[in-house]
């Protein structure tokens, strides 16, 4: 769903995540929706109302008591003029100011005289997101039907590792659309596997690949935003989303193989980004593996059980099972054949060359013929995907 000409404001908290509201700001009209901003006091301090201004082209509101503001477009016409309000980043404080109905400046005015849905991004130090006054302050917004999305995990401005730090743009954006009512596969169920599998030789060594998951986690978020009932069955490292969806973690082959199947029966669609190992050690060993001097080990593999193949032959198989192929050469070739030993509707060939980098790109195949896919960034491979899966459906 487009967010083409779609009334956004976007609320700007006093933190240091406040910097990448600019960035948001310029997606926003990227996309050409109309973005109005407002900034509290203390996100003055974190970037300037210029910054918002030239990105957007559009004043930046940032007083309650202006004269000029109120006579051309005052807190109560901002707030009506809105179709949906993103706070990002949201302070521990406005989070608080909201859940308690306060209205001291213009942002919590707006929230309070607006009835357009609102989308917060808390962003702060882990020991201010995880206080008690702060989760009961959110469990109250939530309540009240406000969306919080994130924060992530990870690395934080103040140094510490923690939850706290404020979602992605791209899953930002992707709850915007479903707040906008992005709702065409409402009533459909998507399972996407996603990631590398693990496979253990002993208690600390395992047998993987590079893929990093990306992909498939794109895939799930532009489902999720299409309100598609989403499960995401993850391999090990596959980013988390803070998007409405099911999410089964898995480590190895035989783990994704059994998730996917029980999923899978009776879905819609099933993707299968997943870069499951084709082997598996015949034998695990217990604990950690000694080297004592020996020069060669020998190891036994088998085969592991082919998991899209598998969902391509349940009793009640999913409509749509599309597979994927990493190819070195012959890509096209190789994996028309793929589709047609698997029995699946579709493959998307890739090179093989280009698993865990930045960008995606490749072929679409199905019994219609080929299209090529060129190159982009994951998140827009993934939107294109999302939209040919979904036109499957008018084309049987
Ligand atoms: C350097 C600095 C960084 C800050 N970063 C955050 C932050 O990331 N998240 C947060 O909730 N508060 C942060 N604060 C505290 C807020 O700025 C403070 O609570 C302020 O009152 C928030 O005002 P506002 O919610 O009206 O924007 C920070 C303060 C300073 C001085």
């Amino acid at each position: 769903m487009s967010l083409y000409r779609r009334r956004i404001l976007l609320g700007i908290a006093g933190g240091i995540a406040a910097y990448r509201s600019a960035e948001l700001a310029r997606l926003l009209v990227k996309q050409q929706a109309e973005v109005r901003c407002v900034m509290t006091r203390s996100a003055k301090e974190f970037i300037t109302p210029l910054t918002l201004e030239a990105l957007t082209g559009e004043t930046v509101h940032d007083e309650l008591f202006d004269l000029t503001t109120e006579r051309e477009m005052g807190h109560i016409r901002l707030a009506r003029w809105a179709e949906l309000i993103v706070v990002a980043p949201a302070t521990a404080d406005v989070l608080a100011r909201h859940a308690h109905g306060m209205a001291d400046d213009l942002l919590t005015t707006i929230l309070l005289a607006s009835q357009v849905p609102v989308l917060m991004a808390p962003a702060m130090n882990q020991a201010m997101w995880s206080h008690p006054s702060t989760q009961a302050n959110v469990a109250l917004l939530r309540e009240r039907g406000i969306q919080i999305v994130g924060p992530d995990c990870g690395e934080l401005a103040c140094g510490e590792q923690g939850s706290g730090r404020m979602c992605s743009l791209e899953t930002l954006l992707a709850a915007m659309r479903l707040c906008l009512g992005g709702g065409r596969l409402r009533g459909e169920r998507w399972v996407i596997n996603a990631g590398p599998t693990w496979e253990a030789w002993d208690r600390v060594r395992v047998l993987t690949n590079r893929a990093s998951g990306r992909l498939g986690f794109h895939l799930a978020e532009a489902a999720a935003a299409e309100g598609a009932e989403t499960i995401l069955v993850a391999g090990p490292g596959v980013p988390r989303s803070s998007l409405p969806m099911r999410r089964v973690d898995v480590e190895s082959a035989l783990e994704m193989h059994r998730a996917c199947l029980d999923a899978a029966e009776g879905a819609d669609v099933f993707v299968a980004t997943a870069a499951v190992s084709d082997y598996r050690f015949a034998e695990r060993i217990e604990g950690k593996h000694k080297r004592a001097g020996r020069q060669t080990v020998r190891v036994e593999l088998v085969v592991n059980p082919d998991i899209v193949a598998d969902v391509a032959r349940l009793p009640r198989r999913p409509d749509r099972v599309i597979a994927f192929a990493a190819e070195c050469r012959e890509h096209v070739h190789s994996a028309r054949q793929k589709m047609l030993e698997k029995g699946v509707d579709a493959i998307v060939a890739n090179d093989a060359e280009r698993m865990g980098s930045e960008e995606a790109g490749g072929w679409w195949i199905d019994e219609r013929g080929v299209v090529e896919l060129s190159a982009t960034s994951k998140v827009h491979f993934a939107e294109q995907l999302l939209e040919r899966i979904a036109c499957m459906e008018d084309e049987a």
